[in-house]
């Protein structure tokens, strides 16, 4: 889905003015500001409920304007860009003077991605400068996925709303961190460990439990309202059916091998089988469980190859221990 020209050029001014642009990308919707202007970086902040010690991404509309944002890329780094942008990747390298330390949360080094989105492009374009955004979600809940979403997390946070219409990909971009000698992968997300090994010839470590101050390494992240509860794949019924007899509302992600069986539970969705549809509704899922008004949610995870490695990741993470009651 692409957006009218008048509101690209609405958004860009909006940018240029210092405010927020909440905009579609392939992976999520982010919460854009312009990277040069450290106050309406630290809008983001505010507008999320954000620590801002946590860094941002910058969006840049082409692989060719890296060198006006970071220093130091090495060759692996460029392959990586040259393949892979525009995409649902992200590099970490060595901050450029350009970019506001509001922006990396104090952080010498910066995270940067080309979107692989016709609006999020056309807006970058239309702008011409870098925009740092996060998922256009509160602190610690689920990414958005739909312009639908933004509204119903940020309301008048937000002070336009580019609506690109549902995002394909679904789960946020994968990390790379190409700063050190070997590259590795911070956060799993829509271009897969496989690929990356396959352009770079050698296995990749995935660090997503790293020291870095990234708000995805907090225990409880991409979290819906319900309690999430992880278990086999073949004690998903069961688990879900005694719950739901003690008297909790319980909703159920449901493997695709399962759908045989009814569930007595108060709402069931019943997963695609491919894991791109699965990533693609992830999110989707969690919050209309949410809506539904589960209390409770049973899942498994899905077998940690391809993308089932970034969708095992956000699983874990909004079923791990809640940081407020
Ligand atoms: O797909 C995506 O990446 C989406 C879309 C909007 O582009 N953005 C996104 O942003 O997921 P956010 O802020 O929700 O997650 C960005 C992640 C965080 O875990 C952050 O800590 C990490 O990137 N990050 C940013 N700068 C970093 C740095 N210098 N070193 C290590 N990690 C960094
Ligand atoms: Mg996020």
């Amino acid at each position: 889905m692409t957006a009218r020209a008048s509101d690209i050029e609405k958004a860009a001014g909006v940018l240029r003015t210092g405010g927020l642009v909440a905009f579609p990308t392939e992976t999520v919707y982010g919460l854009g500001a312009n990277a040069d202007d450290p106050a309406a970086v630290a809008r983001i902040f505010q507008a999320k409920g954000r620590p801002t010690s946590h860094p941002l991404i910058v969006h840049l509309g082409g692989a060719e304007l890296l060198d006006d944002w970071v220093e130091d890329v090495s060759a692996t780094a460029r392959l990586l860009a040259e393949r892979f942008w525009p995409g649902p990747l992200t590099l970490v390298l060595r901050r450029g003077r350009r970019v506001p330390l509001e922006a990396t949360g104090g952080l010498e080094t910066v995270a940067v991605r080309v979107p692989d989105h016709p609006v999020a492009l056309a807006l970058l374009a239309a702008f011409g400068g870098g925009v740092t955004a996060p998922s256009a979600n509160r602190f610690g809940q689920v990414s958005p996925t739909t312009a639908y979403h933004v509204g119903a997390e940020l309301g008048d946070a937000v002070d336009f709303v580019l609506d690109g219409g549902p995002c394909g990909v679904g789960v946020e971009s994968t990390i790379v961190d190409v700063t050190g000698e070997i590259p590795s992968i911070l956060r799993p997300g829509g271009v897969t460990r496989e690929d990356l090994e396959a352009v770079l010839g050698c296995p990749l470590a995935v660090h997503s439990t790293s020291g870095v101050r990234v708000p995805g390494q907090h225990p409880s992240h991409y979290a819906p309202r319900a309690r999430l509860v992880l278990v086999e794949p073949e004690k998903v019924v069961a688990e879900a059916e005694l719950a739901q007899e003690l008297g909790h509302q319980v909703g159920v992600l449901l493997p695709p091998a399962f759908t045989d069986a009814p569930v007595k539970a108060h709402a069931v969705v019943t997963l695609p089988g491919s894991p791109a549809a699965y990533a693609r509704g992830l999110y989707g899922f969690l919050r209309e469980l949410d809506q539904q008004g589960c209390e409770l949610i049973v899942a498994s995870l899905p077998a940690e190859e391809g993308l089932g490695l970034a969708i095992a990741n956000r699983l874990r993470r909004a079923a791990g221990p809640r940081l407020t009651a």
